[in-house]
């Protein structure tokens, strides 16, 4: 039973890992388990099937998918393709099964940056999300052509509300997921994928954090660091997908085997190639 951090902690609670995207893609490639139950939303428990096509992959709440993922579809990437041939497809793993099967390397929040300044050439589409790619485009000397995706529930968050905390809680650090907005993220100590933060919080010796990233983290904050004070960044950051699933749809899928993630072996023989080049060269890059 694999979880993401945004997870009801009840759920985080009884998971066997909770993770952040790259950590739970790269266990569910490797796990002996015969049946995988994820806890998160449908292009997780997709890229676990993908990586694992033998193995039984269980989403308990079939309706929980991520809007930004839909934000893209294959025939819209096709296109964009054909209009730059020469460039080299880097997709946000928050894309459905058929836009992985048309790109050449998957990213997560924790090493985009990496992926996109090791990939070939000097041209980059980069999709769904254009808040990641803006803070992509920071750091790497390339052209990249940046898809107008985002995710609801980080781009609500206005870099005003931000500053205004920082004033009120002059001492703490503001730690921000990569999906906020480029004001928000310019207001950060730390910009880092959710286990990033939550890794940074454990370590570091402040002790009151601001935390621009769903409030589904604090599960793993508290639990780390009860001494320390954690503070959202914004009134109503929840990702209502994330939130689906209850402990009652994980019992029915363990109980009834709800609900079997299917894809075509056409789709899992291509998409596969993206997902484990981007496991590769993240081997590559801790070595
Ligand atoms: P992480 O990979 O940082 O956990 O992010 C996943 C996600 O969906 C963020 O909105
Ligand atoms: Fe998708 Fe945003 Fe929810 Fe993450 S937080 S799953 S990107 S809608």
């Amino acid at each position: 039973m694999l979880a993401h951090n945004y997870q009801r902690a009840e759920i985080q609670e009884i998971a066997d890992l909770t993770g952040d995207s790259y950590e739970l893609s790269v266990r569910a490639s490797r796990t002996d388990a015969a049946v995988i139950v994820f806890c998160g939303v449908r292009f997780m428990a997709e890229s676990a099937k993908i990586l694992s096509p033998g193995k039984t992959v269980l989403l308990p709440n079939a309706d929980a998918g991520c809007p930004m993922a839909d934000m893209i579809s294959a025939e819209e990437l096709g296109k964009l393709k054909s209009l730059h041939p020469d460039a080299y497809v880097v997709s946000y793993v928050n894309t459905n099964a058929d836009v992985k099967a048309l790109s050449d390397v998957c990213c997560t929040s924790s090493n985009a940056v990496d992926i996109v300044r090791a990939v070939p050439g000097n041209t980059v589409i980069f999709v769904p999300d254009k808040n990641l790619g803006s803070y992509v485009r920071r750091f790497v000397d390339k052209e990249m052509i940046i898809w107008d995706g985002y995710c609801p529930t980080h781009h609500h968050v206005h870099p005003e509300e931000v500053a205004l905390l920082k004033r009120q809680h002059p001492g703490a650090l503001f730690l921000c997921h990569p999906e906020c907005r480029p004001e928000v993220v310019g207001l950060a100590d730390m910009v880092t994928s959710t286990s990033g933060i939550i890794r940074f919080a454990k370590e570091d010796t402040h002790t009151e954090f601001i935390i621009g990233t769903e409030e589904g983290i604090l599960y793993q904050l508290r639990k780390n660091s009860p001494e320390k004070r954690f503070l959202i960044a914004s009134n109503g950051f929840v990702c209502p997908n994330m939130k689906r699933t209850r402990l009652e749809d994980v019992v029915a899928a363990l109980e009834q085997g709800r609900h079997e993630i299917r894809l075509s072996p056409g789709i899992i023989e291509k998409a596969r190639i993206p997902l484990e080049r981007m496991i590769a060269m993240g081997a590559a890059a801790t070595q």
